[in-house]
């Protein structure tokens, strides 16, 4: 296994549209592991492909909390089949868009279809901070931020501030 870099917004790289897997194997496997462990090091629930510079349907999830035993996923084309018409709001942050949060409604279950890490159909039904969590991730595979769920307003200041820290890192690195 070996980490990848997080690709931090803006960048066009989180806007790219994604495609499914043919099928899942060692290559996307070994994705799916870098993908974790990258995860982890970071200290993050989720992620998914686009943020590490892969235009592919891949992501990996584990809400495990501290002490738990951790609750790895590998996905591969996740599809959800149904969504709950009751809500949840989440106070969402990602590894892409560091030291930024905002409450974001989404569905409070759905229902899960994907390939796992052994090319296998899977269905799931997943609630609470699981099911925010992969649509979270699923969102980056079509190229959306948690941002792009507020206003216009809270998103343009949230962006701007990253755009800022980047340009300063940049600026840092060439002294
Ligand atoms: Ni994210």
């Amino acid at each position: 296994m070996a980490l990848r870099e997080i690709i931090t917004a803006p960048d066009p790289r989180l806007k790219i549209k994604t495609q499914p897997v043919a099928r899942v194997d060692a290559e996307v496997r070994r994705l799916m592991d870098d993908m974790l462990e990258t995860m982890y090091r970071a200290v993050g629930i989720g992620l998914a492909a686009p943020q590490v510079g892969i235009a592919q349907r891949v992501i990996v999830v584990d809400v495990a909390r501290e002490g738990e035993k951790p609750q790895p996923l590998r996905i591969a084309n996740p599809e959800i089949l149904w969504r709950s018409e009751q809500l949840m709001t989440s106070n969402e942050g990602c590894l892409s868009l560091p030291e930024h949060y905002a409450d974001v409604e989404r569905p409070a279950e759905i229902r899960l279809r994907y390939l796992d890490h052994e090319n296998e159909i899977r269905e799931i039904h997943c609630k609470g901070l699981l099911a925010t969590c992969i649509q979270h991730e699923i969102d980056h595979l079509d190229g959306l931020l948690f941002v792009d769920h507020i206003s216009a307003l809270k998103r343009g200041i949230i962006l701007r501030k990253l755009a800022k820290m980047k340009k300063s890192r940049v600026l840092a690195a060439a002294q």
